[in-house]
């Protein structure tokens, strides 16, 4: 059974299909159809809703997609969607903005673009330029153009009036507290069923119990199965509502990123610890999907060419894993053994993301290359930590992911710069050896030359931005 608050509608689900995704379960309700449907893939907007959750005492709002959201993530949360915008009579102000700016025309992306300008007003202290454009980024629109948008989205910042949603709250958080239920839910119809632990003991022993199932963390990759390849995913366990692992905490010598906390949790959290991880993770998808995947979800599904992967492994990170009640650490260097295979034995998982402070370079560099800025996969993505100690490289860890079939670091480059002063000369013997370290792919993202010279000229990049040796200009000799 899963309960949730559809706007203020108490609803409680006992045999809901665990397969289902949050849009088509909503467009099966009566006046529930605003919500559109465009890609089904996390690219478009299209179905953007808002969830509410308590935080702190607080309600705290987000927007997610719908389409990549399975309808056991609604537990204990209301479900905010384009209907009950409207009250009494009148347009909530973040509609009269798109009215008032003209931030429509078809209409068909509209309401997904509400909802994401929704919940960037509840987010916003005023309008902030960046802040607006990280929220719309994961909303595209074929043909009104963007800048009206943009101006509804500063109207609707500037100009916010209190709706019935701040007026509510304090109701609010109680109905949503009064859902909390310690006991490990289930959903189940036609032979599928999903679990809902509680807790990292609950989560434990079912995993053990059924090491067949699937883990779902944010959805936001493993949906994708459903809605893309036409699958039936029939034993899932959700570790959303487990709250050890949901957790970003630290001690004295490590930083500690519960396997469950989302991308924009560990945003938040690493934003003035690790600033160039932040940085990536503002082009890591959607704001949408950073809502709802975790940073286990992307080291275990152990893609080539996920964001997190290089980084941590440039950052010399670890990995707390954990079958039943045994506990054990694992280098993440050591994690992956091939293409998207890891070590995990069954019934295990991932519980903890540990960073040693001591290995982060204050120069950790860290950068993206798409053919888009925003919303697009990587087809080179590199780390770099590099310490120096009166000009010698004391420690050289330099991560890549789309160069090979597994997130990799370029141990040949590594040692062409560890105990060398770091010099032209060093740098070129490193890029030199990158061609040992790797043989990369040619696909539709990059050809293998591409992929190669990219990583190089990153490895340029990176000496001319932290030694003012190298100008621009000198980089771009390399490229030709
Ligand atoms: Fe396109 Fe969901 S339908 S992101
Ligand atoms: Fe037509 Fe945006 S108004 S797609």
């Amino acid at each position: 059974m899963i309960q949730f608050l559809l706007n203020n509608r108490l609803i409680t689900e006992t045999s809901l299909d665990p397969n289902l995704t949050v849009l088509n379960y909503l467009r099966s309700q009566p006046q529930r159809r605003g919500t559109k449907e465009g890609c089904a893939s996390g690219d478009c907007g299209a179905c953007t809703v808002t969830l509410g959750k308590v935080v702190a005492g607080r309600m705290q709002y987000q927007a997610v997609n719908s389409c990549l959201t399975l309808v056991s993530s609604l537990q204990g949360k209301q479900l905010i969607t384009v209907e009950d915008l409207r009250q009494g009579g009148e347009l909530h102000s973040v509609q009269q903005a798109m009215v008032d700016c003209h931030g429509s025309q078809c209409g068909y992306c509209t309401p997904g673009f509400v909802m994401s300008l929704f919940t960037l007003q509840k987010n916003s202290q005023g309008w902030d330029q960046e802040q607006a454009e990280q929220a719309l980024a994961g909303n595209l629109c074929r043909c009104t153009g963007y800048r009206p948008i943009m101006a509804a989205a500063q109207q609707a910042c500037e100009q916010p009036t209190e709706d019935a949603f701040s007026a509510g709250e304090n109701e609010l958080v109680q109905r949503l507290q009064a859902l909390s239920n310690a006991e490990v839910q289930i959903l189940e119809v036609d032979g599928s069923r999903c679990f809902v632990p509680k807790t990292l003991a609950q989560l434990a022993a079912l995993y053990q119990q059924h090491p067949d199932a699937r883990l779902l963390a944010g959805g936001t990759d493993l949906t994708l199965l459903i809605t893309q390849c036409y699958q039936r995913l029939p034993l899932l366990i959700a570790l959303e509502q487990v709250e050890e692992l949901t957790e970003c905490t630290e001690d004295d010598t490590d930083y500690h990123l519960g396997a469950a906390a989302t991308l924009h949790r560990c945003y938040h959290f690493l934003s003035h610890r690790i600033p160039a991880f932040s940085a990536t993770l503002e082009r890591f998808a959607s704001l949408q999907i950073r809502n709802q995947g975790t940073l286990g979800g992307n080291i275990g599904n152990a893609s080539p060419i996920g964001d997190c992967a290089p980084m941590l492994l440039a950052l010399n990170a670890r990995l707390v894993l954990q079958q039943g009640e045994a506990i054990r650490e694992v280098p993440l260097d050591q994690f992956f053994i091939g293409y998207r295979k890891t070590l995990l034995q069954a019934g295990e998982f991932i519980r903890t993301i540990l960073i040693p402070k001591m290995t982060v370079s204050p120069e950790f560099a860290a950068w993206k290359v798409a053919k888009r800025l925003d919303d697009d996969i990587s087809a080179v993505f590199v780390a770099i930590n590099v310490h120096l100690a009166d000009g010698v490289v004391q420690q050289a860890r330099l991560a890549y992911g789309g160069m090979a079939a597994k997130p990799k670091r370029a141990l040949s480059a590594e040692a062409a710069l560890l105990g060398q002063p770091f010099n032209t000369a060093a740098l070129e013997k490193a890029c030199a050896a990158l061609s040992q370290d790797f043989q990369p792919l040619s696909d539709f993202r990059a050809s293998a030359d591409y992929r190669l010279q990219i990583a190089r000229n990153l490895l340029r990049r990176y000496y001319a931005q932290t030694r003012g040796e190298l100008t621009i200009t000198e980089v771009a000799r390399y490229v030709s």
